[in-house]
């Protein structure tokens, strides 16, 4: 029931502190310490590479829980797209462990995979939020998302919850394997900074319609940029827009601009610069520059310790493995006025479905 809700879309990004603050319930104990199954764990320590699968918004989640896992457990970890793992497999490592992220469970393509690997004998896990959905029910182990039932097209809750989720595993894990790093990461804490954090970002909604109806209501082309984990945001932040408001976007690598792609810059072309992380924030700030001199109308959602004076949204600091679970949130408001300021119908986009069920 979408309540007083225009649209569930809104209703489920509005969610997203309380899905933050579920997890920590489901999954921190009362000093942090993760509660996850100790066979799961056992068999992750047996691997020595992760391989993390999901199609969309999922493979999105999978991108930023890469480097979760890899700063937090230093096993090496790579994020397939599922319909491309499914037909070309790669070279594998000797013990690989599966990581499938699947807000409905029942993704073909990524279903493809899992009859695929657990032929070859390999373990593991679902992370999806249906339980008993056909993945959970297929894979070794499954994690539920807990966040509540997902019904626009547009994913926003699951992705958050799907990136929170593998935060609590690559802690867990990282403990497991007696990594300083993840005893010290104070996820319990850090997961309620982002919940009063995203809770800020939602009740900014009238300058996030307003920006948005200044700014995309009418290009063809829109770019979300960054560098690292920004990027990967970018990418998801780019889908939302494509995809409920018919806007041509493109999620790009900040540094990868200038080697080609900056030729589409026009006057007036929304490019949107995410900037969280202190190694790279001057970086992507001379890209901005880069773009600007061609025209371009440059936007920023930048951490508050990098912000300067004109940036556009300004969000509250968090570690910095943390940071998609805020910088998301704006873009996918975005992507909700964009869409609404066009007459569109948010939940059901054209030629889309809630789950794919074809390969
Ligand atoms: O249910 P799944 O997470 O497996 O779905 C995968 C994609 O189809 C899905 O994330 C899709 O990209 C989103 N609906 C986009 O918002």
């Amino acid at each position: 029931d979408k309540g007083t809700y225009p649209f569930y879309m809104l209703k489920e990004v509005d969610e997203q502190p309380v899905v933050m603050r579920k997890i920590v319930q489901e999954y921190l104990n009362e000093d942090g310490v993760p509660v996850i199954d100790q066979d799961l764990l056992e068999t992750m320590k047996k691997a020595d590479r992760l391989y993390i699968i999901g199609a969309g918004t999922s493979y999105h989640a999978g991108l930023v829980g890469a480097r979760m896992f890899e700063r937090l457990t230093k096993v090496p970890t790579q994020v397939f797209i599922s319909s491309e793992f499914a037909y070309e497999q790669p070279i594998m490592s000797e013990r690989p462990f599966f990581i499938f992220l699947t807000q409905s469970g029942e993704t073909a393509d990524s279903r493809e995979v899992l009859v695929n690997i657990k032929k070859q004998g390999w373990p593991s896990l679902t992370i999806t939020n249906v339980p008993k959905s056909t993945l959970s029910r297929e894979a070794s182990y499954t994690l539920l998302l807990h966040a509540g039932p997902e019904i626009a097209v547009a994913s926003t809750k699951a992705y958050t919850a799907q990136v929170a989720v593998q935060a609590v595993l690559a802690k867990a894990f990282g403990m497991a394997r007696n990594q300083q790093e993840a005893v010290d990461f104070d996820l319990k804490q850090q997961l309620g900074i982002v919940a009063v954090g995203m809770q800020a970002i939602v009740d900014s909604k009238d300058q996030l319609e307003s920006i948005a109806s200044r700014y995309l209501a009418t290009p063809r082309n829109a770019f979300y940029i960054g560098r690292g984990i920004d990027w990967s945001v970018a990418l998801e932040s780019a889908l939302k827009l494509k995809e409920i408001s018919y806007v041509q976007a493109e999620g790009f690598a900040s540094g990868e601009l200038k080697h080609g792609t900056i030729a589409l810059i026009e006057s007036k072309t929304p490019v949107i610069g995410i900037i969280t992380q202190d190694r790279t924030a001057g970086l992507t700030r001379s890209n901005l520059q880069e773009v600007v001199s061609r025209g371009a109308s440059v936007l920023t959602i930048v951490s508050k310790h990098l912000a300067q004076a004109d940036d556009t949204i300004v969000l509250p600091d968090v570690d910095p493995l943390l940071t998609p679970l805020l910088s998301v949130v704006p873009a996918q408001l975005l992507a909700y006025y964009t869409s609404l300021g066009k007459g569109l119908d948010v939940d059901k986009p054209r030629n889309l479905a809630k789950s794919v069920t074809v390969q």
